[in-house]
Formats: C-alpha cells, structure tokens, sequence
C-alpha cells in the first residue's frame, strides 16, 4: 500500500510526459544492450543509433510500452486483470526475437529513467515499489514464453 503510493504518486508527473521519458529509457537499455536494436526491423539501416532512436516506428513502440506501465499503475490494486493481455503481449515478443533475460536490462534501464527524472524523489523504497511491480508485469509476459 505503501508501495502503490510511491509508484502513482511518482507516476503522476512522468505519466504527462510519457514519450521523452520513454525516450530516455531506450537509450539506456540500447546503451546496455545495443543488440537488442536490431529486433526492431524498421531501424536495420540507421547509424548513429540517435537516428533510430528518433524514427517514428521506435517512437510509436516508445509510446505503446508508456501505455502498458501507466495501464499497470492504473491497475495497481488488480494486476492480475491484465494477466491475458500480458500473457500475449509476451509471445508478441517471443516472435520478434526478443529474450526473457532482455526483461532485466528494461527493469535496469526503467530504473536509471525514474533516477534521472525524480533525482532526490528517486528512494530506495521508491525503487523497490517500481521493481516489484515491474517484476509482476514481466513474469505474466515471461509466461507467454511457455507452451
Ligand atoms: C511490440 C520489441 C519491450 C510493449 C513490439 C515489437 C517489437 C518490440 C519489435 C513489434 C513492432 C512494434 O510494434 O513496434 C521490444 C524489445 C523490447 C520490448 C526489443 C525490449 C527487450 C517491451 C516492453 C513492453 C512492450 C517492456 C511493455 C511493458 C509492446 C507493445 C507492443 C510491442 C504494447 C505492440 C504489440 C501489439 O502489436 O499488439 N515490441 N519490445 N515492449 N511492444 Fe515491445
């Protein structure tokens, strides 16, 4: 309960601005794990990865993984009524190539996006709220995985 305080409250500026704080998130997770660009088709044939990175396509899914974080804060009290919906958003991923370990590096990179735009609001207890609930949503999508 005191977790769901800390994530909306947090999430209550961020959430306004969901597209450049997204923006900041997948530098970070292309910073740690670069090959991961590739799985996006559209942006085979750009260098610097600052053009990809500004392409309507990686900004449009920038947008679409904003909405399913501010859907999962939404749904704080009854996570589980995502669970089909995450279910298959994971095997979305599994067919674009996209690894279960891949679901660590975003947690890393979520967490660097909260510490840049909070600084001193960014808590231990803060990062843990957004840890747990983040590790709900990537176990449903990991389930997608299975047969
Ligand atoms: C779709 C890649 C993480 C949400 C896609 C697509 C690709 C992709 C290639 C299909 C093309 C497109 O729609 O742009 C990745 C990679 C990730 C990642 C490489 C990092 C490992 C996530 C996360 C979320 C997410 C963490 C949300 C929590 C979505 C959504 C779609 C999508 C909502 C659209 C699915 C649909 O068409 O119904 N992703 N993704 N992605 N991704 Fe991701």
């Amino acid at each position: 309960e005191k977790d769901k305080e800390l994530i909306r409250g947090s999430w209550e500026s961020l959430g306004k601005n969901k597209v450049p704080h997204g923006v900041v998130m997948f530098s970070r997770l292309f910073e740690l794990e670069p090959a991961l660009l590739n799985l996006f088709h559209y942006n085979t044939n750009c260098s610097p990865t600052q053009d990809c990175l500004s392409s309507p396509e990686f900004l449009d899914h920038v947008t679409k993984v904003m909405l399913v974080i501010d859907a999962a804060v939404s749904h704080l009290d009854d996570l589980h009524t995502l669970e089909d919906f995450l279910l298959s958003l994971g095997k979305k991923h599994q067919a674009v190539g996209v690894n279960t370990q891949s679901f660590a590096v975003v947690g890393e990179s979520l967490l660097y996006m909260l510490q840049c735009s909070l600084g001193h609001g960014y808590t231990g207890p803060l990062r843990q709220a957004w840890l747990n609930m983040y590790t709900i949503v990537v176990a449903a999508m990991s389930r997608g995985w299975a047969k």
